[in-house]
C-alpha cells in the first residue's frame, strides 16, 4: 500500500474581517500519497491557495491538523521545522513576483541549496563546486539553455521564468511540491510543456505533488487523483479517471462542463 506523506485532518481556516468571518477552509480532510500527483480543483475563492498556505505554515490554521510524514507540523521547531520547509517546496502562479529580479537565474537556483547546506540539512555537506553542479543540473532538468544561466531573470520569458521557479523549488530535492496555479499565467504551448515537466519530476524524482488549478480539464493528463473544493469544503475525491468520466457530485459535473 502507498504511504501517506501528508495527512490533512479536519482543517479549518477562518479569516476575521471587522464584523464578519470568512470560512476559507471548512473541515477539509484528505491525504497526499507518496509518489502521487493529487490535483486540487475548484472555482475562484474555493480555498485552494489557503490550503497550500496552511500546509506550508504560511498561514496558521484555525482548527484541525496537518501531518507531514506522520508528524503534526504544528509541533515542529528549530531544525526540524527547517527540514520540513526544505522537504516541502512551493511554486507560485506568478514567477515575476515570486523571483527577486536583482539576481541571475543560476544565483536564484543556488540560493536555497546554499542556505540549507549552511544549516547542515542536506544529505551531506556540499562544497561550492557541488552546489554549482547541483544548481546547474536543476537548470538543465527544466530544459533551459546552459548558456543562459548567468542572465538576469528579467531577460527571460514568462514560461522560462516559471521553469526557473521550478528549478529553484526542486534543487533541494523536496519530498513534496505544492504547485499553486503554476500554468495560469502562461500560453497554451507553455502550459502543456510545464505540465509534462511536472509529470517528469514526479516520476524521475519520486516527488509527491499537490497540484492546484481552477481548471479540472487541464489537470486530467497529469493527475493520479483529484480533489474538488467548493466554498472551503472538500466535495469529492477519487481517481482522476473516475472523477473526470463518472463524477458523482453536481459541483464536479458543473466544473467539467465549463
Ligand atoms: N489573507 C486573507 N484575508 C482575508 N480573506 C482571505 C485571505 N486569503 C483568502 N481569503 C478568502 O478566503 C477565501 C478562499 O480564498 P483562496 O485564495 O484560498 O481561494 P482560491 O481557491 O485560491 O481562489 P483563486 O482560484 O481565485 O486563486 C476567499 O473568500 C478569500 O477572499
Ligand atoms: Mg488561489
Amino acid at each position: 500500500m502507498m504511504k501517506d506523506i501528508i495527512r490533512v485532518d479536519n482543517l479549518t481556516k477562518e479569516f476575521k474581517k471587522k464584523d464578519k468571518t470568512i470560512i476559507a477552509l471548512d473541515a477539509v480532510s484528505f491525504t497526499l500519497r507518496e509518489g502521487e500527483i493529487l490535483s486540487v480543483v475548484g472555482p475562484s475563492g474555493s480555498g485552494k491557495s489557503t490550503l497550500i498556505r496552511c500546509i506550508s505554515l504560511l498561514y496558521e490554521n484555525t482548527s484541525g491538523n496537518v501531518f507531514f510524514n506522520g508528524t503534526n507540523i504544528k509541533t515542529l521547531k528549530g531544525k526540524d521545522l527547517l527540514r520540513m520547509r526544505k522537504d516541502l517546496s512551493i511554486i507560485f502562479q506568478d514567477p515575476y513576483s515570486a523571483l527577486d529580479n536583482k539576481f541571475s537565474a543560476i544565483e536564484l537556483i543556488k540560493e536555497p541549496l546554499a542556505f540549507y547546506n549552511k544549516k547542515g540539512l542536506l544529505d551531506k555537506k556540499h562544497t561550492k563546486k557541488e552546489i554549482e553542479d547541483e544548481a546547474l543540473s536543476a537548470f538543465r532538468r527544466v530544459s533551459l539553455k546552459e548558456s543562459d544561466k548567468n542572465k538576469n531573470i528579467r531577460s527571460f520569458s514568462g514560461g522560462e521564468m516559471q521553469r526557473i521557479g521550478i528549478a529553484r523549488a526542486i534543487v533541494t530535492r523536496p519530498k513534496v511540491l505544492l504547485c499553486d496555479e503554476i500554468t495560469s499565467s502562461l500560453d497554451m504551448e507553455n502550459r502543456a510543456s510545464i505540465l509534462s515537466l511536472i509529470r517528469n519530476i514526479n516520476k524521475e524524482m519520486n516527488t509527491s505533488i499537490l497540484f492546484v488549478s481552477h481548471d479540472i480539464k487541464s489537470v486530467k493528463s497529469i493527475s493520479d487523483r483529484i480533489l474538488v473544493l467548493k466554498n472551503g469544503k472538500a466535495i469529492e475525491i477519487g481517481d482522476a479517471e473516475k472523477i473526470i468520466n463518472r463524477p458523482e457530485n453536481e459541483i464536479t459535473k458543473r466544473l467539467l462542463e465549463e
